[in-house]
């Protein structure tokens, strides 16, 4: 069992708009519908999930700054925002929750800019590529280093 095992979720720019984007990168799920499968993964692992999707970066930012007050940890799927984002970077890292960085399409292997990741050395983990899936490989990774972390502390 984790105690401390309230994880966010976390949708930067343009993730409302699944299921009207490129089918072949992001698949047909809705953000709503996305959601509801990352609920239920959440729940088999004993973890407490909230979400929160917005199309402003300094929201975003405002919202890590409360991070440690809302969660234990962090999924972050930031959209274009990856790429470029530096501020992202630097409220993760004052967050001060472990943070997995997630995303449906494989950033790796699509144009040139989208293979940086500006936030990927202040997240313990990636996962990409693997579609919705992917969401319940990070929520996994991030299971066992909460699990871990309490472990240590005991
Ligand atoms: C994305 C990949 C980004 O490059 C893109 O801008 C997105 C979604 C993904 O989930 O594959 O908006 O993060």
């Amino acid at each position: 069992m984790i105690l401390r095992n309230r994880v966010e979720v976390l949708h930067g720019v343009n993730l409302d708009q699944l299921g009207r984007r490129d089918p072949a990168h992001y698949g047909s799920l809705t953000l709503p519908e996305l959601q509801m499968r990352i609920g239920d993964w959440a729940g088999e692992l004993g973890l407490s999930v909230s979400f929160f999707q917005t199309n402003s970066e300094s929201e975003l930012v405002e919202r890590l700054h409360r991070g440690r007050e809302v969660a234990d940890g962090l999924l972050i799927n930031a959209g274009a925002w990856t790429h470029y984002a530096w501020s992202l970077h630097d409220a993760l890292e004052i967050a001060g929750v472990p943070a997995v960085e997630v995303h449906l399409s494989d950033i790796h292997a699509r144009e040139e800019w989208r293979r940086v990741s500006v936030i990927e050395d202040v997240c313990i983990g990636t996962v990409a590529g693997k579609g919705p899936d992917g969401y319940r490989e990070a929520l996994v990774l991030l299971a066992d280093r909460l699990r871990q972390n309490e472990e240590e502390s005991a």
